[in-house]
């Protein structure tokens, strides 16, 4: 029998710091400390993040070896986020994974943080099938809205994106306003659950067939409440539940009808979600009704493989050592970076 792989995967884009162990494509740990200090500020303060991924990443990744019930002198590679996200933070898992890789005399691999919400498909679950090539994969994060053309693990190619905000930023925005805290996003659709989604409606946007426009959607929902709370000063208080339940299936039905077009334009049926908001269960809900009702083969990944967490990088790491593709140690960190890159 083949020697297993055991990879380490560290994550610090943006201010989630994570580390997770793989053995094959079998998950062994997935670590994430969350850095609730940016709560406070209403968004992520790129200073604040640096810092706490310093004084996270030694005892997450030392947890993360520990949970597998490994040594770190059995593991094969060390992979780490090169980029796209903020400098400061990725500096820090660069520089720790390169030392790291250094001291055990073993390689180093970098990945790519939105190629990695893609591969997160292909780690190893009880009851989940990988999607089959070619697949289409709509990456919804804070930082990204993309329709993507899978054709194979490191074969991607972009059929459409956002032209100004993420999906992400839409739904924490619109949390800001409602006066919720940061990030916004799980607050929306966890209010939505009780409210009634044709309460209110929102202008969708007029863009591309396959692109993605979520400023002008914001400035409707910021007029909106202005002026509702000028003929009641307790609007939101009183219509949080619906307000949000309205905003979501807004922005849902936006990505449905683009991930439609694409399948339209394509003929490939194999659909699947990646990124922090496929974590939102409306989304999830209405994809699974569209493998009901139009034929598609559908690929929600499991929740903890959807916001941020290292378990996605140690996949891609995998994938990437089994093909000998080792980073050398000048690799530096990308603050911008293409899926396709
Ligand atoms: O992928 P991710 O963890 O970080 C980036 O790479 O950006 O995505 C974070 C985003 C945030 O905007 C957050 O509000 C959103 O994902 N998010 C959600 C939900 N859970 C996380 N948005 C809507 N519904 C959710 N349940
Ligand atoms: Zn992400």
């Amino acid at each position: 029998m083949e020697k297993p792989v055991y990879i380490l995967g560290i994550e610090s884009s943006c201010d989630d710091t994570s580390a997770s162990v793989i053995c094959n494509e079998k998950i062994l740990s997935n670590v994430v400390a969350n850095q609730e200090i940016h709560a406070k500020y209403g968004g992520v303060v790129p200073e604040l993040a640096s810092r706490a991924h310093q004084q996270n990443i030694v005892p997450v990744v030392q947890q993360a070896i520990a949970q597998a019930n490994i040594k770190k002198e059995d593991l094969s590679a060390i992979a780490f986020t090169r980029g796209p996200g903020l400098m400061g933070s990725l500096l820090v898992g660069t520089s720790f994974a390169k030392s790291l890789a250094l001291g055990l005399q073993i390689p180093l691999i970098d990945v790519n943080h939105m190629q990695a919400h893609i591969l997160a498909h292909f780690i190893k679950e009880e009851g989940t099938t990988p999607p089959p090539f070619p697949f289409l994969c709509l990456t919804i994060s804070g930082g990204h809205t993309q329709i993507v053309k899978v054709s194979d693990y490191f074969k991607m190619e972009i059929l459409g994106e956002t032209i100004d905000d993420a999906v992400g930023e839409a739904f924490d925005k619109s949390a800001k306003i409602l006066g919720l805290p940061y990030p916004g996003g799980p607050l929306i659709d966890k209010y939505a659950k009780l409210g009634n989604p044709k309460a209110f409606a929102f202008t969708k946007p007029k863009v591309g067939d396959l692109d993605f426009s979520f400023s002008g959607l914001k400035t409707g929902i910021l007029y909106f409440i202005q002026k509702q709370q000028r003929i009641n000063p307790n609007f939101i208080e009183e219509n949080l539940n619906d307000i949000c339940a309205s905003i979501q299936y807004t922005i849902v039905t936006i990505l449905m009808d683009k991930i439609k077009n694409a399948v339209k334009h394509t003929g490939i049926k194999h659909v699947a979600i990646a990124g922090g908001v496929s974590a939102n269960s409306e989304i999830r809900n209405r994809l699974q009704l569209a493998q009901k009702h139009w034929g598609w083969s559908t690929y929600i990944p499991k929740f903890e493989y959807t916001t941020d967490n290292a378990g996605m990088i140690a996949i891609s790491g995998y994938l990437k050592y089994i093909n000998n593709q080792y980073s050398d140690v000048s690799v530096t960190a990308k603050a911008r970076l293409k899926v396709t890159e």
